[in-house]
């Protein structure tokens, strides 16, 4: 089984979404002898923006390099992702790593009975990280909605959220978040094993 880890915090060792996955990760490793991990820190090594050239691919490298992380989501079973809310959204950098990813012909496309997913088959766990309080539903929520909706166009079915949020409003609210948020990953691997 392949298991592809994604943080995308642009925040270093204080990031809440990249000690969530960690802690994602190391559970699914527990739960699954001989997974095979792949990681991608794409605010270490940021993919370039879908500019132009970029999307007619140019440059060889850039096209190499998104060729790259295509596959690897390809191949994965499993995808353990940190998507924290920046700005209501997901960080750009996550947003760059999409537009690699969902390429039409590859992981959809559109048929006479209308768009079809063909990235079926993958589990995908995001770790989700928010200073404020939205809960679910939330009209400004472009963030989980955001990545269920892109994901689940791809034809990713099982989507799980582990979210730490409010963790701005005081030290005791982060510390709150993130203890009840790890004591929430047991469920998922609970049912993988
Ligand atoms: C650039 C930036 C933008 C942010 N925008 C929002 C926001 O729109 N709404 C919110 O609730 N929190 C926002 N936050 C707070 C983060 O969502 C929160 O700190 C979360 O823990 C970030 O995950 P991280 O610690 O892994 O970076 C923002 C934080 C940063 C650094």
């Amino acid at each position: 089984m392949k298991l592809l880890h994604i943080d995308s915090a642009a925040t270093g060792t204080g990031s809440v979404t990249r000690e969530l996955t960690a802690a994602i990760v190391a559970r699914w490793e527990q739960a699954v002898p001989g997974l095979s991990v792949t990681y991608r820190d794409l605010d270490a090594q940021p993919l370039p923006h879908l500019t132009g050239p970029v999307l007619a691919q140019v440059d060889q490298a850039v096209a190499e390099a998104g060729e790259q992380a295509m596959q690897e989501f390809l191949d994965s079973d499993v995808i353990v992702m940190g998507a924290p809310m920046y700005n209501f959204s997901v960080p750009s950098t996550l947003k760059a790593w999409i537009d690699r990813v969902a390429v039409a012909g590859r992981t959809f496309r559109y048929t006479e009975n209308g768009p079809e997913g063909l990235a079926k088959g993958k589990r995908l766990v995001i770790a989700s990280g928010r200073g404020g309080i939205y809960g679910d539903n939330s009209p400004a929520d472009f963030q989980e909605a955001y990545l269920r909706q892109v994901f689940g166009f791809l034809g990713i079915t099982e989507i799980e959220f582990v979210r730490a949020e409010g963790v701005a409003y005081s030290p005791q609210h982060r510390t709150d978040a993130l203890e009840g948020a790890k004591a929430a990953i047991a469920v998922p691997l609970r049912e993988a094993a």
